[in-house]
């Protein structure tokens, strides 16, 4: 299967055959790096890794991963280059295109923003274009939990249950794209999804949408609650998280000032204080499977989203899941990064 010169921006532009393609070159880079063996796929490429928000796992599954391909990743912090002057996704594609040989970009807190930032840049260079997170769609992130479901529970996920939640968080108003990209590409892979959130904390119509369409077409299902008790009952993966009012965070597109910004926040983090019983702790996690796992993307708000002991408890596959990010990471540069003669 050829994915050279493919751009990566959300998983629902891949087939499930192209998506386990992706998944079982993974697993092969992560035999490779636990075995010592060479991966050099990419010898002398440049990937440039632009960044409009803060990373800790991304930003290093990438650099890392690049380093190990052969390649070298340049971190680009937005605010750091002519971005912040008003330089346009146009010409920041084309210029950087015509240097390198990939483009990988996490811009993802302004509902209506990143993806189309992405999809502009994408448009004006024929290097990939790799989403590191946008609004819409985490696709790196959701790529590694699938991974980590795969090793978990074998390659054939169907009839198992994973229960996406909304839960409480103060650090920041999270995006929505985790939880957005967890529904619409686990209901193409054989698991039944179950959806809860507090009403104010509504997922983009699109992806909704998508997550219906996947499961019909999947014949999974695909189901929408407001009580993360509800979801868990019976789940076979739990995977509660915190993300912002869809809503108020939209807001931030007419937004100027980081005054402004500032107090959207505020906003945001005192509507989530509304919810602060959406916690997963040991009463919740025995509503699910014995055998169920904890699943979160990192970082977790401790003592908020979850408690300590069942983040650090057995059921907790979470460092699996963080790990994983650098066999994907790999994975997707190694397969759509376009081999150039030197
Ligand atoms: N899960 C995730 O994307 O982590 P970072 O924000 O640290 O990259």
């Amino acid at each position: 299967m050829n994915l050279k010169g493919r751009d990566y921006i959300e998983t629902q532009d891949f087939t499930v055959e192209e998506i386990n393609h992706l998944l079982d070159l993974s697993d092969r880079m992560k035999a490779d790096f636990r075995n010592g063996r060479s991966t050099l796929w990419l010898p002398h490429q440049t990937i440039y890794l632009l960044f409009f928000d803060k990373s800790t796992r991304t930003r290093n599954a990438f650099e890392a991963g690049a380093t190990q391909l052969g390649a070298h990743a340049h971190f680009l912090d937005s605010s750091a280059t002519q971005i912040s002057h008003g330089e346009t996704a146009r010409d920041t594609g084309i210029i950087l295109g015509s240097m390198g040989h990939g483009i990988a970009i996490r811009h993802d807190l302004i509902p209506g923003a990143g993806n189309s930032y992405m999809r502009e840049v994408a448009d004006a260079t024929d290097v990939p274009v790799i989403n590191m997170q946008c609004d819409i769609d985490h696709p790196t992130q959701t790529l590694a939990d699938l991974m980590t479901m795969r090793e978990i529970f074998g390659k054939n996920l169907r009839g198992r249950k994973i229960a996406v939640s909304w839960a409480f968080a103060p650090s920041y108003a999270k995006p929505l794209s985790v939880p957005q990209g967890l529904i619409t590409l686990m209901t193409r892979f054989g698991l039944d999804v179950t959806l809860a959130m507090p009403p104010e904390y509504k997922l983009m119509d699109k992806c909704m949408e998508d997550a219906h369409r996947n499961a019909a077409a999947a014949g999974t299902k695909f189901e929408v609650v407001d009580d993360m008790d509800a979801a868990f009952e019976n789940a076979d993966v739990v995977y509660p998280k915190s993300w912002g009012a869809f809503d108020l965070m939209s807001e931030r597109l007419d937004l100027k000032t980081q005054d402004q910004l500032r107090r959207n926040e505020e906003e945001c983090l005192k509507l989530n204080a509304k919810y602060k019983n959406w916690i997963c702790d040991d009463r919740r996690m025995k509503l699910a499977k014995k055998e169920a796992v904890y699943m979160h993307c990192l970082p977790a708000d401790r003592g908020n989203e979850v408690t300590d002991a069942i983040i650090d408890g057995p059921q907790s596959v979470v460092f699996q899941e963080a790990e994983n990010r650098l066999h994907t990471a790999k994975a997707i540069m190694a397969a759509t990064m376009r081999e150039r003669p030197f």
